[in-house]
Order: C-alpha cells, then sequence, then structure tokens
C-alpha cells in the first residue's frame, strides 16, 4: 500500500485495496493456485467486492469482477465508478477480456480500472483504454424493449 497517495482521493484507491485485499483471501482457486480479488466503488460511494471461484468442470469458474459486479447489482446497484482488482502475478495483471465486457456494462468512457499487485497499484486505465469502440447497452436502443 506504499502508493495509494498518488492517486485522486476521491478515487478511494486505499479502501478498494483494502477490500480487494481482504476478499482476495476467500478466493476459491485450487486449481490455478491464482487468488484474486476486486472491489467496485458505485456513483453512491458505496463498495462491492468479490473473488475468483474455479470449478473442477473449468471454464465454469468465475472471475472476481464477476463476483465483484454480481454483489453490485444483488445490492440494487447498476454503475461503476472505479474498480480496482489485486493479484499476485510478477508483471501487471490487468482485467481479462470477457471482464473488461462485464464491467464495460454498468461503465462509462471514463470509468477507472486500477491494477494492483500486493504492495500497490501496477497500474491504472480508463474504460477507453482497456475496450475502446466496444460495444454496449445503448448500441441496442431500439432494437430491444
Ligand atoms: N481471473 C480473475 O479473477 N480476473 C481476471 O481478470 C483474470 C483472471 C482469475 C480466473 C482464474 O480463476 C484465475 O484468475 C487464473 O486465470
Amino acid at each position: 500500500m506504499s502508493n495509494m497517495a498518488e492517486y485522486p482521493v476521491e478515487h478511494r484507491v486505499d479502501e478498494l485495496f483494502a477490500a480487494a485485499k481482504a476478499v482476495q483471501k476467500n478466493a476459491y482457486a485450487p486449481y490455478s493456485h491464482f487468488p484474486v480479488g476486486a472491489a467496485i466503488l458505485t456513483p453512491s460511494g458505496r463498495i462491492h467486492a468479490g473473488c475468483n471461484v474455479e470449478n473442477a468442470a473449468y471454464p465454469v469458474g468465475a472471475c472476481a469482477e464477476a463476483g465483484a459486479i454480481a454483489a453490485m447489482v444483488a445490492a440494487g446497484e447498476t454503475a461503476i465508478s472505479v474498480i480496482l482488482t489485486i493479484c499476485d502475478s510478477i508483471e501487471v495483471g490487468t482485467c481479462c477480456g470477457g471482464c473488461r465486457q462485464r464491467v464495460r456494462e454498468f461503465a462509462t468512457a471514463d470509468t477507472l480500472i486500477y491494477a494492483c499487485g500486493p504492495d500497490g497499484v501496477r497500474a491504472v486505465f480508463t474504460m477507453e483504454q482497456l475496450l475502446p469502440t466496444s460495444f454496449g447497452p445503448e448500441n441496442l436502443n431500439g432494437f430491444v424493449s
């Protein structure tokens, strides 16, 4: 947590990091041995967290971001201001492609995505940087009711 002060206080990176690190400890990752934690800050100021949950039928496993999004939606919220993930990768570990689209559903182009290692933030991106020219709910306007 050495570099939290580098980021704007309203991003609440220290709190998101603490929440993601706490939930990472509960990750169910007996196959990959790669625990991941994710924490979401919503416009209301609430924080929702999730961890990866693997399965003996490997493709059925869920990423940490999916868990955090499920917790957010279950709590009645549908907008992401900031999402922070933490993993123990030596290289910077960003959201997988599928999770970029999962986050996109509840994001704006300016939604912030912090990628952390055990000691702090390694990189920060906007949604637009991680998934440019993406497909989202507004693309379906007029096509579904
Ligand atoms: N994983 C996540 O939870 N989030 C990501 O964005 C990347 C990968 C999980 C899935 C799997 O349980 C483990 O990390 C190894 O891929």
